[in-house]
This record gives structure tokens, C-alpha cells and sequence, in this order.
């Protein structure tokens, strides 16, 4: 893109005061900001602005009804399994994770996934994702190709802390990593915030940029190739998610699912977790931040919770069903930040109280697009640890207490009584569940 080019498409969107320090450029930052004048899309500009003029009011939710929520048991589950291992042997199961977050609020520089969360080797989050999938992998015969999305931030961090752990021991060619997008800042009126003379302020789009992502680096098409069926999507910042998990695999294969989400009982009433929620004949993810006093604390005839059920972001989609939505515009969230930006001096401003917005999608807003959705039940401490604050509770400390307790419990089941003041850590590969660990045989030590 040359500069009258540039200058077009800025005039055609209303953002020519991208250009107004064009005169005091050098050379390389007259190139670099031309490169990001032309990742520019005025549809997408045009969408921000609406929002922006739209405001960030949330839909209402009060007509939301809980919705029916199964938890397999018996029959029921040995089935469901029975049906998931079929997908898993039949190679038609691909893990999809979204690890574009940094571990900032840890404290942490650098990519989540690489924060070292192994309670005895320090190994980082992404090595219980890999180990995961390799050891179902390994189960069932065939590879679960892994799907990871990062940040433009942290990809080339990302690719390494693979390969300098030789990808935890998958195929390299079965993980394809791939960036989310970017989106440009904006002041309240929809003018792009530059935050250097010659720098557009970006920011990554949210996990609902997977999408768009997924169609844009050729992941979908490498699905389609590979004969795979059903998507697992999970979070970067749970290590005790069960990957892969042919019970949940099974439930969504039998229920002809297009979307499945796996959720457990709100530990507290206000507990900061999406709540889905049935509106009609269609369901819709309820951000807890959307939620009155009464629906967080409303009670069930049985005097549980009535929207006992929260999010924590594990799901199986089908492959066709992001096909599908992959092509579609998602809704724009608006997040009111303090933006860095450049005053008509050209001097650069660190603002004190928020000044711009970005613009983020969610991934579950394609709930209400799915035709089938169907809600399995599990149990928190088993599956459900992220890694979020720096102390307290969601924090390193909690997550690997949680950890360890699990491995614990497993140990009980094979008749091993471990001290709690010796700390333990289970390969996944080793032992991927309770039934494993007792085929194995124990190696303490
Ligand atoms: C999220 C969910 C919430 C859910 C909770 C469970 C949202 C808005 N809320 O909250 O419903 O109950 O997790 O833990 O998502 N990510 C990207 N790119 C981005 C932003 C995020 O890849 O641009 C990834 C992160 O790496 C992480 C995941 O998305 O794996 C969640 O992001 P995070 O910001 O931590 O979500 P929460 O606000 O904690």
C-alpha cells in the first residue's frame, strides 16, 4: 500500500487523523504504519463505530430460564463413553485451545500456557494440555490434532516453549498453531487511537477471533482434510481439564449436537463465571456481570441454586458448525481501557482513567446460531482449576493444591494412601485417569 492509497481508505472510513504525523515520519515508520493502514478493513471500522454509537448495553436476560443439564451416570455414561472412544478410534477428534492470553495479572511475562504449574517439575501449563492429548492419543490409535491459537503478542514465544520441549512428545506435524486477529482502538466518538506518531494501537480480538482465525490460517480446511468431526475447545489456564474426554465426546455425538457445553455448580452464587441460559428455543451465554442480585441468588424447589450452572469454557463444537459460523460477523464487545495515545503535538500521553475502547468477541456468542445444544454436568474439583489471579482463589497456589488432591484421590482408588506432606505430580502420559494409574502400577519415589 503506497500513501495515496492509504490516504483513500482513511478518507472513505473518517480516520484521517491516522496520517497526521505523517510529515515528522522516517523512512521505516512510514512503511510499518503503511503495513497497518492496509490490515485495515473499513467493514470492521464500520462495525466498531456502530457499536461505539450503540453503547455497551447488554441484552436482557431476564426471561433466561436454566437450562436442562444432564449428568451421566451409569448406563448413561458407560454409553456416552462407549461412543466417544468410537470418535477418538475412528481419528475424528481434533483439541482446539486458546492460549492468545499473557499470564500479566500472574505477574508473569510471557504466553500463559509457558507458566510453570507442575507441582514437583515446574512444568508449564501447555505441558498438561500436549501430555493430554498424547496419552489419548496413544489409548485409542490414532492422532488428536491440536489446534492452538495465539496472540500476535505471544506466537513466536508460543511455537518455542514447544519445540524446545520437542512438543511434549507429539507429532510436530499434528499441532497447528495459528494468530488471532487484531483489532484497532478507538476513542468514544470511533476515532483510532495511534499510540506512537506512526503506530495504530491494536488489540487482540477475544477468543471469539478463533473463528475468523481458524478459516483465515487454513486450521478448518486442515480439519475437513483430516476427517474430523468433533472440535474440543478449552482454556489455556485450567491444567485439570480432562482433554479429549471421550465422555463428552460421546454425550454430543448422541445428542447430534452442533454445540455442547460442559458445566459445573457455581462454588458461591456470585461466582464470575458465563451462565447459559435458555431464551425460547434458543440458548445464550449470560456473562455474570449481566446478572441481577435476584437471578444470582434465586433458589430452586429443592433450595439449590436455580442458575446453578456456570461456564467454565470447555466445549465440544462440531466442525461443521464452526464452518458455518466462521463466515458470519460476531458481536462486538466494548471494553472501556486507559489506551496510550499521541496528542496533536505528537507527544505520547499514558492516560489516568480509561480513554478508549477495545473491542473484543466471545467465543460462546454463537450459542443461540447452534441447532442442537446440549449441557453435561461434571464436577468442579475434578475438571475445573484456572490459573488467574496472582494469589487467593483461580491462583497458582489454589491450582496446584487442586491438582495434587486429584492425583490423590486416584492414588486412594488404587488402594495407595499418599501423605499430604509429600507432593505429587502424575505424567499424563503415565496415567491419564484412575484406571490407568492402576494399569501402570505405581512408581513412587
Ligand atoms: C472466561 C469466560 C467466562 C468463563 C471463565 C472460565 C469470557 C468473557 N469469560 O473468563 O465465561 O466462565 O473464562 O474460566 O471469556 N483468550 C485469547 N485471546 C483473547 C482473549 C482471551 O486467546 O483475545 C484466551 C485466554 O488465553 C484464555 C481464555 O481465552 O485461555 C479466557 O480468557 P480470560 O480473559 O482469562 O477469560 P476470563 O475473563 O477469565
Amino acid at each position: 500500500m503506497n500513501y495515496a492509497e492509504a490516504e483513500s481508505l482513511l478518507k472513505k472510513c473518517g480516520q484521517q487523523q491516522v496520517l497526521a504525523h505523517w510529515p515528522k515520519l522516517g523512512k521505516k515508520d512510514r512503511e510499518s504504519l503503511l503495513a497497518q493502514i492496509a490490515t485495515l478493513d473499513p467493514k470492521s471500522l464500520a462495525r466498531c463505530k456502530k457499536a461505539l454509537a450503540e453503547g455497551a448495553v447488554p441484552p436482557d436476560s431476564s426471561k433466561g430460564v436454566a437450562p436442562k443439564v444432564a449428568s451421566l451416570k451409569g448406563k448413561a455414561l458407560k454409553d456416552a463413553v462407549a461412543a466417544g472412544e468410537a470418535e477418538l478410534r475412528a481419528g475424528r477428534v481434533a483439541a482446539l485451545l486458546v492460549a492468545g492470553g499473557q499470564g500479566s495479572r500472574l505477574g508473569y511475562e510471557g504466553p500463559k500456557g509457558c507458566y510453570p504449574i507442575g507441582p514437583i517439575t515446574d512444568a508449564p501449563l501447555f505441558y498438561f494440555h500436549a501430555r493430554k492429548i498424547l496419552a489419548r492419543s496413544i489409548r485409542y490409535g490414532k492422532p488428536i490434532p491440536f489446534y492452538v491459537m495465539t496472540s500476535e503478542a505471544n506466537y513466536d514465544q508460543t511455537v518455542a516453549c514447544f519445540k524446545d520441549n520437542g512438543y511434549f512428545g507429539l507429532k510436530a506435524s499434528d499441532v497447528f498453531f495459528f494468530k488471532q486477529g487484531m483489532w484497532p482502538g478507538m476513542t468514544k466518538d470511533g476515532k483510532i487511537i495511534l499510540d506512537k506518531p506512526g503506530h495504530v494501537f491494536m488489540s487482540p480480538d477475544g477468543h471469539g477471533g478463533l473463528l475468523a482465525a481458524l478459516k483465515k490460517s487454513g486450521a478448518l480446511a486442515d480439519m475437513k482434510k483430516r476427517g474430523i468431526k468433533s472440535v474440543f475447545f478449552f482454556q489455556v489456564d485450567n491444567p485439570l481439564v480432562e482433554v479429549a474426554d471421550p465422555a463428552f465426546i460421546g454425550y454430543h455425538v448422541t445428542q447430534k449436537s452442533e454445540y455442547s457445553l460442559k458445566l459445573c455448580a457455581k462454588r458461591d452464587p456470585k461466582e464470575k463465571v458465563g451462565i447459559p441460559m435458555r431464551f425460547g428455543k434458543t440458548y445464550r451465554m449470560v456473562e455474570y456481570t449481566e446478572m441481577t442480585d435476584e437471578q444470582c441468588n434465586r433458589k430452586a424447589k429443592d433450595g439449590r441454586l436455580y442458575f446453578l450452572y456456570g461456564s467454565p469454557a470447555i466445549h465440544v463444537f462440531d466442525r461443521a458448525f464452526l464452518e458455518r459460523e466462521a463466515s458470519k460477523d460476531m458481536p462486538l464487545h466494548l471494553a472501556f481501557k486507559k489506551i496510550p495515545f499521541i496528542d496533536e503535538k505528537g507527544a505520547a500521553v499514558k492516560p489516568s482513567e480509561p480513554n478508549g475502547y477495545k473491542f473484543e468477541k466471545f467465543i460462546f456468542d454463537v450459542l443461540p446460531n447452534a441447532k442442537t445444544a446440549a449441557f453435561l454436568a461434571f464436577d468442579q474439583k475434578d475438571e475445573f482449576s484456572p490459573v488467574k489471579n496472582a494469589e487467593g482463589s483461580d491462583s497458582p497456589a489454589s491450582c496446584k493444591a487442586d491438582m495434587q488432591a486429584k492425583w490423590r484421590r486416584w492414588m486412594e482408588e488404587c488402594g495407595i494412601h499418599a501423605d499430604e506432606r509429600v507432593k505429587v505430580e502424575i505424567d499424563p502420559v503415565y496415567a491419564v485417569d484412575a484406571a490407568a494409574l492402576a494399569q501402570a502400577g505405581l512408581r513412587l519415589g
